[in-house]
């Protein structure tokens, strides 16, 4: 029986999962893990395509010898240079003197830098082509997905594009390795959360990459995190599209702090009123608790965003503030948005929503509602004219 880590004929994944770091890149949660996927193939001559995270080590090269045996390997192609696909390099050398080792001129300078490296170094430019045998690699240079050094290899034979982490995703894989073999349910939310928190500054990078590959027939998308696509590669391309153009769906995110329950309230009265008018999903996330990279992608998935705040030493909430450094800092394209807050004797939230609209290029499409000190019903009225306006602005 074939294995099932030999995707097609000559090329194996090598990869692993991580169920134990908590926080990738020591910030973004990993519920579901995370796989740092590793690709050989084999032919006359033998080549990996990316590599895995230092603490995986032994289990990569225990993949590899099960491929391999005691052939080694002639070629370390290396998409991406993040610790998460290059901290192994050092040992592969260790067990491969003769590895020689295939990137662009600023990948190289980086493993120099990281690792000390600088021998038995290939470059290769835009368009440059390495044959293994029967089988020949052609390398695309990708910039600023999400470091300036990355690149795409195709293998032509196979179809195949090596994407490093373009389309890849959150979550360890349970089983399964291609598409087919997995249930993809939870995936690609996955995706989503991934892209937010890590490539979403760079639309245009990512824009200019989908330009480049158009013409590029591609049966396979090999990325460094998540599923191997095959039977989903059109839906995964126009996902990255449309998250690349920060192209939300019909809903709206209410994103509020609320320290004593009073903002909280004006929060649940909004969501009902849009609710009445029939707008769903609406989703709420209560800053205090919310996993923040969770935030980042439904903000990213939405059209709608509904911000509110107590004023706190005369500014935001904390959490809100942290919010709105994260989407001015990634850019994200204006939503359809609108912000409550509450203060007990100066009020700072109608000033602090307008400063992040100046310096976002994003607009209020209703006036900003204050409370002043506790609940009541006297904010009513305002948060269904807010209501109204959001409405009307997602189904206009
Ligand atoms: Fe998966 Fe940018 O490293």
């Amino acid at each position: 029986m074939k294995k099932i880590t030999e995707l097609a004929p000559g090329l194996h994944y090598v990869g692993a999962n991580d169920r134990t770091t908590q926080r990738f890149e020591a910030l973004w949660s990993l519920p579901y893990g995370v796989s740092y996927n590793s690709y050989l193939l084999v032919d006359e001559k033998v080549a990996l395509i990316d590599s895995i995270e230092a603490g995986f080590a032994d289990i990569y090269f225990d993949h590899i010898a099960g491929v391999l045996g005691d052939r080694p390997v002639d070629y370390l192609i290396v998409n991406h240079m993040e610790p998460d696909h290059s901290g192994s390099i050092t040992r592969l050398r260790e067990r491969y003197p003769d590895l020689k080792i295939v990137g662009n001129a600023k990948t190289l300078d980086m493993i120099g830098g990281y690792y000390g490296i600088r021998d038995n170094c290939l470059e290769v430019k835009e368009g440059d082509t390495l044959s293994l045998g029967g089988r020949t690699l052609r390398f695309h240079l990708t910039p600023m997905i999400h470091w300036p050094e990355t690149m795409m290899t195709y293998c032509v034979e196979l179809k195949a594009l090596f994407s490093g982490d373009a389309f890849g995703t959150f979550g360890a894989l349970n089983g399964g390795i291609v598409d087919s073999q997995l249930c993809l349910e939870g995936f690609w939310d996955e995706m989503r959360r991934y892209y937010a928190c890590i490539v979403s500054k760079y639309g245009k990078p990512v824009q200019m990459a989908l330009r480049k590959l158009a013409g590029v027939d591609i049966e396979w998308i090999c990325s460094t995190h998540g599923p191997v696509w095959h039977d989903r590669v059109a839906d995964v391309v126009a996902l990255y599209d449309k998250m690349s153009r920060h192209e939300g769906e019909y809903g709206v995110v209410i994103a509020y702090g609320s320290m004593y329950g009073h903002t909280a309230r004006v929060a649940e009265h909004i969501a009902r009123e849009l609710a009445e008018r029939g707008v769903k999903p609406i989703v709420m996330h209560n800053l205090s608790f919310a996993d923040p990279s969770m935030v980042l992608r439904d903000i990213h998935k939405y059209r709608a965003l509904i911000v509110g705040s107590p004023t706190y030493n005369g500014e935001l909430f904390p959490e809100m503030d942290a919010l709105l450094d994260r989407l001015s800092s990634r850019g994200v394209a204006p939503r359809i948005f609108a912000g409550f807050g509450g203060m007990t004797w100066a009020g700072a939230t109608p000033r602090r929503w307008a400063e992040f609209c100046e310096r976002s290029k994003w607009s209020l499409c209703a006036p900003a509602i204050e409370i002043r000190q506790g609940y009541s019903s006297v904010c009513h009225e305002a948060c269904a004219e807010l209501a109204r306006s959001i409405a009307d602005r997602l189904n206009g």
